[in-house]
């Protein structure tokens, strides 16, 4: 059987090639985005309630109601807009599938999608599934802002959909007030739509305060804003997602999702409904992390590796061109079998795999987690 691959130029994930390495050779692993402390035993225990209270059947196509109001008031509370809950919020299968079903139900063939290079590596597979194409406009140097005049020049009668993400992964970087109002006279008297990534809205540092598009009366009436509660209560196998957009454009949102996933575990959505009441469960993601990067840079401040800082994310990006004149493939496969720390090559998140001998940490570690590693990488 002859098989025409729809995506020739992507095997498995750099995440799960590292991963299945840190396994192999037991090093720290400090490369896949995920947690390694436990999540909340009041959150656990509300699953466990309403699993054993009987919601165990299909939930609502887009959502438990409950769930999408809790959304709803949070996201008022956040960024002073309450999008409509019957129409303008759909619970996904983490933030994946939200991005997945918009770009499916939102792009067709021959489309170009503006995406800023280094991007999160789905971006452009999702788009090129869609048989268009992901046009990079690369960040500006060294605060990987974006760049708004880069922006506009890639804009042709092909533009569909300009995506950003803030807080960024894997840089860190976030965007400004400046950013937001750029973005609105950029897409302004344009059919161009927004896809906005906001996953880490709640890991934002320094007091910032995070500037979703949903702040902004233009934007939010173009933009699909994608978020992510596996991110934002460190239960990433959970899989649990949503996001918000206007009416016209949910309508066709929801006629992929209901084709994919079609619901969403019921009894998580109720318990993450409960949880959601209390507001600290979320504002106090951003001090927690805060305080995990700190000691990071702390104990990597003996070390040769140079941090590039991190407003927000769980990431911090560490140049290491002092202490090897190795690709940075190689040196984050020597650095996993032989100094026993896992991490991701940045060079995977750029379209042109440009290599700026810089590593990408996860630092969403316990700190003993984090103390070993810094042991190993300040002894090269
Ligand atoms: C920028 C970004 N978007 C989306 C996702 C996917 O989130 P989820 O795990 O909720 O599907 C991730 C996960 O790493 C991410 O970093």
């Amino acid at each position: 059987m002859q098989i025409e691959s729809k995506l020739p130029n992507v095997g498995v994930t750099i995440f799960t090639k590292m991963s299945k390495m840190a396994h192999e050779y037991n090093a720290i692993n400090l490369a896949q985005g995920f947690p390694d402390f436990p999540v909340s035993p009041e959150l656990i225990d509300r699953v466990h309630h309403y699993m054993q209270e009987g919601m165990n059947q299909y939930a609502p196509m887009p959502g438990v109601p409950i769930l999408r109001e809790a959304i709803s008031s949070k996201t008022e509370h956040c960024y002073g807009w309450k999008p409509n809950v019957d129409s303008e919020i759909t619970v996904t299968c983490g933030a994946i599938e939200a991005i997945n079903s918009a770009v499916s139900a939102l792009i067709h063939p021959g489309d170009e999608v503006i995406i800023m290079d280094p991007a999160y590596d789905a971006y452009e597979p999702i788009i090129n599934l869609q048989g268009a194409k992901a046009i990079g406009v690369p960040l500006r140097q060294p605060d990987y802002s974006i760049d708004w005049e880069g922006v506009r020049s890639q804009i042709t009668s092909k533009t569909k959909m300009i995506m950003i993400n803030t807080p960024h992964n894997p840089s860190g970087a976030t965007i400004s007030v400046k950013d937001l109002s750029e973005l609105e006279q950029i897409t302004e008297g344009t059919g161009i739509m927004v896809l906005s990534d906001e996953v880490y809205e709640h890991i934002v540092f320094d007091g910032q305060a995070h500037q979703s598009v949903l702040r902004s009366e233009a934007l939010r009436k173009r933009s699909v804003v994608t978020s992510s509660f596996g991110k934002t209560f460190h239960a990433t196998g959970w899989r649990m997602g949503y996001l918000i957009a206007p009416s016209e454009l949910m309508i066709e949102i929801r006629k992929v999702h209901q084709y994919n996933t079609f619901t969403i575990h019921t009894a998580t959505q109720y318990a993450i409904a409960d949880y959601l009441k209390d507001t600290a469960h979320y504002e106090d993601v951003a001090p927690m992390y805060q305080t995990k990067r700190d000691f990071f840079l702390k104990v990597m401040k003996g070390s040769r590796f140079k941090p590039v800082p991190a407003k927000g994310t769980y990431f911090q990006l560490m140049d290491y061109s002092a202490i090897s004149e190795k690709g940075d493939v190689e040196f984050s496969e020597w650095m996993t079998k032989e100094i026993g720390v896992a991490t991701i090559p940045m060079s995977v998140f750029y379209q042109d795999k440009q290599d700026n001998r810089v590593l990408r940490f996860c630092f969403a570690k316990n700190e003993n987690t984090l103390a070993a590693a810094a042991e190993k990488l300040c002894a090269l």
